[in-house]
C-alpha cells in the first residue's frame, strides 16, 4: 500500500530570471529510495533544498503525511523528520570529524550536561557503519572522500524520517560506496524513505525503487525502476538520443615522440620513484584506489606539493617548476578534484572564471583586460560544454554543481595548456555533458596537447584512456596497456593482488 510521506504540489521557483523549477510535482512513499534524475541545472538540488527548509519555493505547496507544511527553516525541517546531505561539502574544517557530526544532533538534543567522551562514542559508532575514519581528527585533514563520508555520517545522527541524499557517491570510491548502499537498504528496511540523487545509472538500477526525471526545470515522469531502463531513463533528461559512447582510441602505434616526461619524482612521504612517459596523442589514464597517492602526484607535478627528488621534462626540456604559477607558465595545468578548493572562485563571474589563468594574452599592452576577448572566449568554451547559467556575468556560485565543474573544466582549457592534469574530471557531471567532455579531451589529445585523466570510475578510466597507470601506496605498481586493461586487472594492481600478468591470466 502506497503510503505518501512527502507530497509535492505545483513547485516553482525563480531566482530573478531565471526559472530553476516549473510547477514540478513529486511524490516520496514511505520505505522507498525514489532517484531524482536530470541533467546539470535541471533543478534537482534547488527542490531539495526547497525540502530542506534552505530555499522557500516561489509557488506551490508541501505535504508532510498528508499535512501541509511550511518548512520556513533548516531546523523546521530537522523537526519534520527530514535531513538533507547536501552536494556540496560544508563541514567546518578546524575541527573534528565528531564535532562536525555533532552540529546538528547537538541542535536538536539541547542536552544540558553534554559530555564530549560519550558523543565522540556515538559518533564513531555510527562513523563504524560506514567507514574506518577516526573521529577525532580535524576534518581538514582529511581526504574530499572521507569528508563526503562525514557529511552522511552526519545526517545518520539525526534518525530522520526522509533522508536526501544529493550526489553522495560523486567523490566516493568503489568500496565506499557499495558500504553507503548497504546502509541504504538498511534505512529502508527500517521503513526511512529515501530521495537519492545521481548521474550514475548502474547506481540507481541496483539501489532505487522508482525515479522521477525533471528536465530544464519541470517534471517529467516517474516510473516503477523494474518497469524502464537507463537508457529510457537518459532519453527523458535529455529529450533526445545521446550516444554514451566513448571516443575512438588511438589505433594500435599510433603513439608517436614523449611529450612530457616525470623523471623518478618524489617528495619523500606521499610518492616516491615516480617515473612515467606521455606520447603525444595518447590520453594517459592514472587508477588506484583514493588516499593511494594519485593526487599528490599531481601536486607534485604542477609544484603545488615540494618535491625531494626527480625532473619533469617538457618535449625534452628540463622545467624548473616550483610554484604552480611556474607550472603554468611551462603550459602544465591541473583540474583539482576539490573544485572549491583550487579550482574556482565562487563569487567570480564565469567569465571571470574562464579567463583568470589566461590574464597575459587577454590583456593589451597598457595592462587593461580586453573585455570583449573574455566573453568571446568564456562564451565559446560555455556553449562548448554546455553551461547552463543565467550568462556569462552570472557569479559562478549561482550555477548548479555540474555546471561549476564545467566552469573549472573551461578554465583549464581557456590557457591553450601542453599538459593538462585533470583529477576527477567529470565528477558531478550528467551524461550528455560527460561524453562531450570526453570528446572534447579526445580532440585535444590529438591535436598535440597532453592529457593526464585521473579517475576513480573504472568505465571512465578503461573507455578514455589509451593507456592506464595504477598507483599503489604512492608508487606505479603498474603499466596496463591497450590489450590489458580490464577492470580486474587495475584492481588488482590498485591492491595489490597479484601482478597486471597473473591478473590478465586469472580473468
Ligand atoms: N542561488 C541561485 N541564484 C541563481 N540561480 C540559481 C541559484 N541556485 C540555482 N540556480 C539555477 O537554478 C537552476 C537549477 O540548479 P540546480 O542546482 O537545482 O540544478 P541540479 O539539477 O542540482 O544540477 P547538477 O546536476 O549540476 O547538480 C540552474 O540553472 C542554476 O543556475
Ligand atoms: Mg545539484
Amino acid at each position: 500500500m502506497a503510503e505518501p510521506v512527502l507530497t509535492i504540489h505545483g513547485v516553482t521557483k525563480h531566482f530573478g530570471a531565471v526559472k530553476a523549477l516549473t510547477d514540478v510535482n513529486f511524490t516520496l512513499e514511505r520505505g522507498e529510495v525514489h532517484a531524482l534524475c536530470g541533467e546539470n541545472g535541471a533543478g534537482k538540488s534547488t527542490l531539495m533544498n526547497i525540502i530542506a527548509g534552505v530555499l522557500q519555493p516561489t509557488e506551490g505547496e508541501i505535504r508532510v503525511d498528508g499535512k501541509v507544511a511550511r518548512i520556513a527553516s533548516p531546523a523546521v525541517a530537522q523537526s519534520l523528520g527530514i535531513g538533507l546531505v547536501h552536494q556540496e561539502i560544508a563541514l567546518c574544517p578546524d575541527v573534528t570529524v565528531a564535532e562536525n557530526m555533532f552540529m546538528a544532533a547537538t541542535n536538536r538534543r539541547r542536552a544540558p550536561f553534554m559530555s564530549y567522551r560519550a558523543l565522540e562514542r556515538s559518533a564513531q559508532a555510527v562513523m563504524h557503519r560506514l567507514a574506518a575514519i577516526d573521529v577525532g581528527r580535524k576534518v581538514a585533514d582529511l581526504p574530499i572522500s572521507s569528508q563526503q563520508l562525514v557529511e552522511i555520517a552526519k545526517a545518520l545522527t539525526l534518525d530522520c524520517r526522509v533522508l536526501i541524499l544529493d550526489e553522495p557517491t560523486a567523490a566516493l570510491t568503489e568500496t565506499e560506496a557499495q558500504q553507503l548502499f548497504s546502509i541504504i537498504r538498511g534505512l529502508k528496511a527500517n521503513r526511512i524513505s529515501i530521495i537519492y540523487i545521481s548521474h550514475r545509472m548502474a547506481e540507481i538500477f541496483s539501489l532505487c525503487d522508482r525515479v522521477t526525471v525533471f528536465r530544464d526545470g519541470r517534471y517529467v515522469s516517474t516510473d516503477r525502476i523494474a518497469d524502464i531502463t537507463p537508457d529510457d531513463v537518459v532519453r527523458r533528461m535529455v529529450g533526445r538520443e545521446i550516444s554514451q559512447l566513448y571516443p575512438e582510441k588511438l589505433e594500435p602505434g599510433g603513439v608517436s615522440e614523449p611529450i612530457f616526461e616525470v623523471d623518478d619524482i618524489g617528495d619523500g612521504e606521499r610518492f616516491h620513484g615516480v617515473s612515467f612517459a606521455l606520447h603525444k596523442g595518447e590520453i594517459l589514464g592514472i587508477g588506484g584506489l583514493i588516499g593511494s597517492g594519485r593526487t599528490e602526484i599531481a601536486e607534485g607535478i604542477c609544484g603545488l606539493r615540494s618535491r625531494t627528488a626527480g625532473a619533469v621534462r617538457l618535449r625534452g626540456k628540463a622545467q624548473e617548476i616550483n610554484s604552480y604559477s611556474d607550472a603554468v607558465k611551462a603550459g602544465v595545468v591541473y583540474l583539482s578534484e576539490d573544485r572549491k578548493g583550487s579550482g574556482i572562485f565562487l563569487e567570480m563571474s564565469v567569465a571571470q572564471n574562464i579567463s583568470v589563468l589566461d590574464l597575459k594574452s587577454l590583456t593589451n599592452s597598457v595592462g587593461l583586460m580586453n573585455v570583449r576577448a573574455e566573453a568571446s572566449l568564456a562564451e565559446d568554451f560555455a556553449r562548448r560544454l554546455a553551461v547552463r547559467m543565467g550568462g556569462i556575468e552570472a557569479p559562478v556560485k549561482s550555477l548548479s554543481g555540474g555546471n561549476q565543474q564545467k566552469v573549472a573544466i573551461a578554465k583549464q582549457l581557456a590557457v591553450k595548456p601542453k599538459v593538462i592534469l585533470m583529477d576527477e574530471p567529470t565528477r558531478g557531471i550528467d551524461v550528455g555533458a560527460k561524453a562531450e567532455i570526453h570528446r572534447l579531451l579526445r580532440e585535444l589529445a590529438r591535436s598535440g596537447i597532453g592529457i593526464i585523466v585521473i579517475s576513480s570510475e573504472m568505465p571512465e578510466l578503461l573507455g578514455l584512456s589509451d593507456r592506464v597507470l595504477v598507483i599503489r601506496e604512492g608508487r606505479i605498481a603498474g603499466e596496463l596497456g591497450a590489450d590489458e586493461m580490464t577492470e580486474e586487472a587495475v584492481i588488482r594492481l590498485a591492491s595489490g593482488v597479484g601482478t597486471a600478468k597473473a591478473a590478465n591470466h586469472a580473468g
